[in-house]
């Protein structure tokens, strides 16, 4: 399935996590990666650029490291841009209706944390809720978001094991759903 990874890291040279998640997606069949903070540091984004990269993609992930229980600015901007009336939702806007799309996350902390009686009281599905109803709004299919809790502190073997569990991910042909509440 041809998949597209918009990489969003504002720092990607002191990156250990999304450096290296990427790096093992970009050697897979069919996967290409971008890097958006490279592409646009101005924050200027060639809107119709982005819709070729998108509509050649069966599988859209927005890989990012959770800043603020959400995600760095520029994904906030991209989506803002990108995803217009009339293209990606409204009046025939159905450009992107039936691709999947899929986050990929790297929250600094713990997994303990993400849960509801622990310290952070959300769990990482719920904080990506704006995601799945941007999801429900145009039409993309939200398959099961790919989740490195621990990045801050994370030892190197399973930085590793991650790594080629992300690039397996990524390449499955069937990847499950996330239920409304899941
Ligand atoms: C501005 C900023 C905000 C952050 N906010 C969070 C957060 O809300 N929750 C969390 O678990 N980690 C948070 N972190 C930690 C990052 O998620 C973590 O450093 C990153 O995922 C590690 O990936 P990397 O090696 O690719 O940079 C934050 C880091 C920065 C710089």
């Amino acid at each position: 399935m041809k998949t597209l990874v918009e990489l969003f890291h504002p720092n990607l040279q002191e990156s250990t996590v999304n450096r290296r998640l990427a790096e093992a997606a970009n050697v897979k069949e069919n996967v290409t990666v971008r890097n958006l903070y490279e592409l646009y540091s101005d924050f200027k984004i060639d809107v119709e650029e982005e819709k070729r990269q998108l509509l050649t993609a069966e599988r859209i992930v927005l890989q990012f490291p959770m800043y603020w229980y959400s995600s760095p600015a520029l994904v906030k901007q991209w989506e803002d841009a990108v995803l217009e009336y009339g293209w990606a939702y409204g009046t025939n806007g159905n450009q992107l209706k039936n691709k999947e799309l899929l986050i990929a996350v790297t929250p600094g902390a713990p997994a303990e944390n993400y849960v509801h009686n622990g310290p952070f009281k959300y769990t990482v599905h719920d904080l990506l809720r704006p995601f799945q109803a941007t999801s429900n709004l145009i039409g993309t299919r939200f398959v099961k978001p790919f989740v490195v809790t621990g990045a801050s502190s994370i030892q190197a073997d399973t930085l590793e094991q991650q790594a080629a569990a992300y690039a397996e991910y990524l390449s499955k042909e069937q990847l499950e759903l996330l239920g409304d509440y899941e």
